[in-house]
């Protein structure tokens, strides 16, 4: 059984991210995946403070929130990232989550949902993938899922087409498994 570890993106009260992950988890367990949630909000991750990189041998984390998460990414078979898009680019919550971890995503299988505006978190993506694939050399899938507001889901969240939400989470998914498998 796949392990699915899905990462929240936003630390905001009610926010879009508190709708869109449970689509996930729940698409992912559809599909037999064992499927844990990393909510950042609640891990509560330091900004990256370390003196060293995270590429350096020396680099050993002494924050009890950035070993568990480490552990949380390296257990996982795959991970999936549910983000919004701030400012052109991936939530900062989560390029911060990103930075905290080095060899752990050297040929980890990932897979992006995100939503928005013009470009329903295409930017944000583009910066992940720049991050995830070209930098630490994440399998980052290429069928990622964009959801745009005013078309798939309104500005509170709620989901205006359900079915193609779905279809387009469960493409993503089916990439992620396909990778793992
Ligand atoms: C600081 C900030 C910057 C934003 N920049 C963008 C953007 O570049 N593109 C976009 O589509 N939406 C942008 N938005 C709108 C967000 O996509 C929208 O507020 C969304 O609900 C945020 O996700 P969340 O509710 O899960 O935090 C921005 C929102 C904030 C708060």
């Amino acid at each position: 059984m796949a392990r699915i570890l899905v990462v929240t993106g936003s630390v905001r009260p009610n926010s879009v991210n508190e709708k869109i992950v449970p689509l996930v988890v729940d698409a992912a367990d559809a599909k037999g995946a064992e499927v844990s949630v990393a909510n950042l909000k609640d891990m509560n991750l330091p900004f990256f403070d370390d003196p060293n990189s995270p590429t350096s041998p020396d680099f050993a984390p002494t924050h009890e929130s950035v070993i568990a998460w480490t552990k949380q990414v390296a257990e996982a078979d795959g991970v999936v990232f549910v983000t919004p898009e701030y400012n052109h680019t991936l939530a900062p919550v989560q390029l911060n989550a990103i930075d905290w971890i080095g060899k752990e995503w050297d040929g980890k299988p990932v897979a992006l949902v995100g939503y928005g505006w013009t470009s329903g978190a295409g930017q944000a993506h583009a910066t992940a993938r720049e991050s995830l694939a070209v930098n630490l050399k994440a399998k980052v899938g290429d069928n990622q899922t964009n959801l745009f507001f005013m078309k798939h889901i309104a500005p509170d969240g709620a989901i205006l087409e359900q079915e193609e939400v779905a279809q387009k989470i469960d493409a993503t998914l089916s990439e992620l498994l396909e990778t793992i498998a």
